[in-house]
């Protein structure tokens, strides 16, 4: 069994092996009405564990489609209403689900607690989502890029914005998928240097441009996301709109790209403040077939996590 913790956490092999798998499973079954099992059930008789301390519309909703797709069961649960939201350990949580199911998905804060459930867990463990990173993300980031565009590798992206968990995870997929990355946002949400070290270190070129229109200047696809992230306090709100806002991605922006660049958002957006309404419905905006490839590249995450 595997855990799914983080991209630069699994190896680029065991990655492109998901991607593909994913574009297959997706290609299978295509035309299906969305309720209808995979022909071949890989999780048949296979209970799993969804467990959220945030909200979540993509990420609950595209896994539990398809762990019933797969032919498995689900159980959707609130942290706040499990005794992990009372005190009770993630060590002990961890060891008293893997009795009862045989995967667990969690959303969470700390990066610890999503650690600990990994390390005490006897059954795999996939990142839904933490303060630091949102790999299941970027896995279906990528299978939309190349389903557009053929392969990532050398391609220029352009993260403008907040240095945050998703931008965190682009990062990573950088240095393992062999892509460039240009880094646009004020110095004080920069990403994590640690992570940009580490992607550099792979041989990929990440820069940091404080000018988004140079930043964006032979962009294969622009990037964004919310300029205030659920872990983020509410009173940041206004400071992070001040400081953002040259880094909306518009018309403008997009302009100064690629012609054929393409446009991501892993939502829920703010429309009008980190990307125009221009921009997310407009002809280069890939956006919804990314919401729709969580389904399928957590699908091919999941059984490479069972071994399947
Ligand atoms: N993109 C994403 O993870 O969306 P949700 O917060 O709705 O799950
Ligand atoms: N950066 C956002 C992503 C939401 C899917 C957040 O953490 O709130």
């Amino acid at each position: 069994m595997n855990h799914f913790l983080d991209i630069n956490a699994t190896s680029a092999e065991d990655l492109r092996s998901i991607i593909d798998s994913a574009k297959a499973m997706k290609a299978a079954r295509s035309g299906l009405p969305k309720g209808t099992t995979d022909e071949d059930k890989p999780l048949d008789g296979q209970m799993v564990a969804l467990i959220f301390e945030k909200p979540s519309t993509r990420t609950r909703v595209s896994f539990d489609v398809g762990v019933r797709q797969m032919g498995g069961q689900t159980m959707v649960l609130s942290g706040a209403d499990m005794q992990l939201g009372h005190g009770e350990t993630i060590a002990d949580t961890a060891r008293v689900l893997s009795r009862y199911v045989d995967m667990i998905m969690i959303r969470t804060f700390e990066e610890q607690t999503l650690l600990d459930m990994a390390e005490y867990a006897t059954v795999p463990v996939i990142n839904g989502l933490t303060n630091r990173t949102h790999p299941c993300q970027i896995m279906a980031d990528i299978q939309t890029f190349e389903e557009h565009r053929g392969s990532i590798s050398g391609k220029k992206v352009v993260w403008s914005g907040d240095g945050n968990n998703v931008c965190a995870s682009f990062i990573h997929a950088a240095g393992q998928f062999g892509f460039d990355l240009t880094f646009t946002g004020p110095q004080t949400l920069d990403p994590e240097a640690g992570f940009v070290e580490e992607a550099r270190a792979k041989g990929v070129d990440i820069q940091i441009e404080r000018d988004p229109m140079k930043a964006v200047e032979g962009a294969d696809l622009v990037v964004t996301d919310t300029w205030v992230s659920m872990h983020d306090p509410a009173s940041a709100r206004e400071r992070r709109h001040n400081q953002l806002h040259p880094y909306q991605v518009n018309e403008r922006l997009m302009a100064a790209a690629k012609p054929d660049a393409l446009f991501m958002h892993c939502l829920p957006a703010h429309r009008e403040d980190e990307a125009t309404s221009a921009v997310m419905d407009g002809p280069n905006s890939v956006i919804f077939d990314e919401a729709e490839n969580r389904l399928h590249a957590q699908k091919a995450i999941m059984r490479w996590c069972l071994g399947k």
